[in-house]
Formats: C-alpha cells, sequence, structure tokens
C-alpha cells in the first residue's frame, strides 16, 4: 500500500472530544445542553445500529437526546403529528428522522415537515438550497464529514477534477454540491453514466457511494488521487467492505479511507456538529 490512510475514526474522536468540552463550557456558563430527537419508524436492522450510535455519541459528548421508535405500520399523519410537536419542544434543537421510511410514508412530506432551523440532517429543501446557492446553514452530514476528511489531507481542492459516483439526495447529490462549493470540476456518475471507468480515470477526487461490495477496481484510480469510500456493504465472507477495492485502490491513490472507520464515523460527528450548530441558532433568537 503506498496511500496514506484517512483515518475518520481517529477524526471524529478528536471532533467529539472538542464538542465534548464545548458543552462542558456552555453548562458551566448555565446554558441548556444541546438536545437531539431521533425518530425511527418500524424495525430495519441497518437503521437500528445507525440510531443506537447516534444515541451513544450524543451521550458522549452531553447531549440530551430522545428516542421515538414507532411501529412500522404508524400512520403518516401521527408521525406529521409527532414532528409538530417536536418542533415547537424548547429543550431540542435538531430532529432526524431516519430513513428509509416505511412505503407508506411520503419521505420528502415528513422531511418537509421538520423546522429547517432542527432539519441537522440537512434534508429539507431550504437546507438544500442554501447549498445550493452556497450559503449553506445545515449542511447534509455524510458529505460535509468527506469535506472535513478532504480537509485533513491537506490539499488545495481548487481546480482538481472531482467525480462523484451516486446520485442520492443523502450523498452523491449534496457531496457534489460540497465539491463545487470547494471549487471542483465535478462529475456526478450514476446507473446510467457512459464509460465511467474513463471517468473515474480522470478523478483527482472520487467519491464512490454506489452502495456494491468492492464496486472501484484500482485500475480505475488516478495516481495521486484521493479517495472516498463512503460505502458500507458485506462481502462475501460477512465482512464489512466499501465501494472500492481497497487493496487495489490503495496502490495508487495518494490518501483513502478505510471500511469501516472512514466515513462512517465522520457522519456521526458532522450531526453531532450540525446538532450544536442549530443550539447555537436557537439561543440567538
Ligand atoms: N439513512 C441513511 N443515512 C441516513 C442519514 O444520514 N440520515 C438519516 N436520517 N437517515 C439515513
Amino acid at each position: 500500500m503506498t496511500a496514506q490512510l484517512l483515518d475518520g475514526k481517529t477524526i471524529a474522536a478528536t471532533i467529539r472530544l472538542d464538542i465534548k468540552e464545548k458543552i462542558a463550557n456552555r453548562r458551566a456558563a448555565g446554558e441548556r445542553a444541546p438536545g437531539l430527537a431521533v425518530i425511527m419508524v418500524g424495525d430495519n436492522p441497518a437503521s437500528e445500529v445507525y440510531v443506537r450510535n447516534k444515541q451513544m455519541a450524543c451521550a458522549e459528548v452531553g447531549f440530551h437526546s430522545e428516542l421515538y421508535a414507532l411501529p412500522a405500520t404508524t400512520a403518516q399523519s401521527d408521525l406529521l403529528a409527532l414532528i409538530d410537536h417536536l418542533n415547537t419542544d424548547p429543550l431540542l434543537d435538531g430532529i432526524l428522522v431516519q430513513l428509509p421510511l416505511p412505503p407508506q410514508m411520503d419521505e420528502e412530506a415528513v422531511i418537509e415537515r421538520i423546522a429547517p432551523t432542527k432539519d441537522v440532517d440537512g434534508f429539507h429543501p431550504y437546507n438544500v438550497g442554501r447549498l445550493v446557492l452556497r450559503m449553506p446553514l445545515l449542511r447534509p452530514c455524510t458529505p460535509k464529514g468527506v469535506m472535513t476528511l478532504l480537509a485533513h489531507t491537506g490539499r488545495d481542492l481548487s481546480g482538481l477534477d472531482a467525480v462523484v459516483i451516486g446520485q442520492s439526495n443523502i450523498v452523491g447529490r449534496p457531496m457534489a454540491l460540497e465539491l463545487l462549493a470547494a471549487r471542483c470540476t465535478v462529475t456526478i456518475c450514476h446507473s446510467r453514466t457512459k464509460d465511467l471507468a474513463a471517468k473515474v480515470q480522470a478523478a483527482d477526487v472520487l467519491v464512490a457511494a454506489v452502495g456494491r461490495a468492492q464496486f472501484v477496481p484500482g485500475a480505475w484510480i488516478k495516481p495521486g488521487a484521493l479517495v472516498i469510500d463512503v460505502g458500507i456493504n458485506r462481502g462475501a465472507d460477512g465482512k464489512l467492505v466499501g465501494d472500492v477495492d481497497f487493496a487495489s485502490c490503495a496502490e495508487r491513490a495518494a490518501w483513502i479511507t478505510p471500511v469501516p472507520g472512514g466515513v462512517g464515523p465522520m457522519t456521526i460527528a458532522s450531526l453531532l456538529e450540525n446538532t450544536l450548530q442549530a443550539a447555537e441558532l436557537h439561543a440567538q433568537h
């Protein structure tokens, strides 16, 4: 391996420690702890793991957190009524509805119901629009965490060719907007993209968010590229693997994220940052 490891696990732990100190200082000054409500509908096993990790991170830094675990049969109107109630709760700064929702729910309608200053996922059209216009408020957690990782390489991103594989609302699209705001030339690739290999081979920065185990081979990596792997997949042997083939890609990249221990912990660190940011916004009003 020639690449340097972009160690999200360690960087995220540093961010959590920094937030924990800030919270201790705020509390010493008589301010309340930031509060996060997490809503999970149904019993998706992956969602249960993510939600547990989010709760544990809140506890570690001293945030107040509340979990609402609703049955899969919940009516959308009941979920919307809960969000209305949480929107006006003065002890809560953030509301996170874990996705995906069960099929009877309209995800866009649910996300739009969250007060934009409590939308710590950054998924509300208000926050997405602000990111488009380069005046971000609450930024989607995974792309924000990726930008923090890229900052740790010390590289100036301005003018670099960036390729994002994946066009989801959660990762691919906001990721492309973040890279564009950092003055990269950005290409978004997806399942209809022609000659994906050629596009990836031209990338100075590659963000893979495909959801397919070891989809990107080392032969596609431009020597010296920054390679960010957002994927979390189960390999044939049951082990967690990313969307890039780590061993062969690490032979050519300058920097690469491991899976696990790369982007995953950064997403949660960004959620904590956003919840603190929301608490600061609410304290001003
Ligand atoms: N499901 C997968 N990723 C996410 C995320 O970042 N936030 C929420 N709310 N749901 C998700």
